[in-house]
């Protein structure tokens, strides 16, 4: 007996809208490249670098998706009203996946504390997701949507010589928690990823990615290596699907098992 091919499956992102911020590199590029596959169109946010946008927006538009760039800071209301109307536009006004990736990093330790440091950490890192996820919210639909808050192995293990870091990452699980409670109602699920350390541009030029980090890191990752963007963006894209429609206020630890 012959088996023909089965039918066609419908990608589990099919008509769905997703915006990720801060993804013209890094997670955030991986991130959004994986929901495009996945079927959903895509609102590529990003800072200053216009190019590397572009360059995700293409990816992802030469292999048949949809996808449209978007500057705007997320620390600054206005911009991130901009960023969502900018949204609207482009994709008519749906939205049902938002996944609050950009973040900044680099190394404070407490006689290095000052208010414009704690400041610029935590505009950007907790203030920006809470203006994304108020203005997300007030845009799911009537049977809800996903919000996935990139967080890091860094809120719940601590990151040493990086003090405001660690703390911005255990507001966004404490945020995930809260949040998730708040927003059941309307069926709205939030959940966070915390990765441990992954390369990419960001790590590398803030010198957590030096060949000696990369081997302690290794030696401590129960999978043998350090992950790369695209080991973390297939777990967003579950947590973005009705696979994942049991999960609310979860912070999952996408480290390949760090010890
Ligand atoms: N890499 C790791 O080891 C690791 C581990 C745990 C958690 N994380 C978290 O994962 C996220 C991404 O990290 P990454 O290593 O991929 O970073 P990255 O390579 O430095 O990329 C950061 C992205 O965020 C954007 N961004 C920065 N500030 C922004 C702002 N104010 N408004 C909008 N976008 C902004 C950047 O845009 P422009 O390029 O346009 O400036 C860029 O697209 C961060 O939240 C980080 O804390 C990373």
């Amino acid at each position: 007996m012959s088996v023909g091919p089965g039918p066609a499956t419908t990608p589990p992102l099919a008509s769905r809208i997703a915006l990720v911020t801060g993804a013209s590199r890094g997670i955030g590029a991986a991130i959004a490249v994986a929901l495009a596959e996945a079927g959903a169109s895509v609102v590529v946010n990003y800072a200053a670098n216009a190019a590397g946008a572009e360059r995700v927006v293409r990816t992802i538009t030469e292999r048949g998706g949809r996808a449209v760039a978007v500057q705007a800071d997320v620390g600054s209301a206005e911009d991130v009203e901009r960023l969502f109307l900018e949204a609207d536009r482009a994709f008519g006004g749906q939205l049902d996946v938002l996944v609050n990736n950009a973040g900044i990093y680099y190394a404070t330790d407490l006689q290095e504390v000052t208010p414009e440091v704690f400041d610029h950490l935590f505009r950007i890192n907790v203030l920006g997701v809470m203006l994304c996820c108020q203005a997300a919210a007030s845009r799911f639909p009537g049977e809800g949507g996903s919000i996935i808050n990139v967080s890091s192995l860094a809120a719940t293990k601590g990151a040493s010589g990086s003090l405001v870091y660690s703390a911005t990452k255990g507001a966004i699980d404490a945020l995930t928690r809260t949040l998730s409670e708040d927003l059941a109602p309307r069926n709205i699920r939030v959940n966070a990823i915390n990765p441990g350390l992954v390369i990419t541009e960001g790590t590398q030029a803030a010198g957590f990615a030096t060949a000696e980090l990369e081997r302690l890191w290794t030696a401590k990752t129960a999978l043998g290596r350090v992950a790369t963007p695209e080991d973390i963006a297939p777990v967003v894209v579950f947590l973005a699907s009705a696979a994942s429609r049991w999960l609310t206020g979860e912070t999952i630890h996408t480290t390949g098992g760090v010890r």
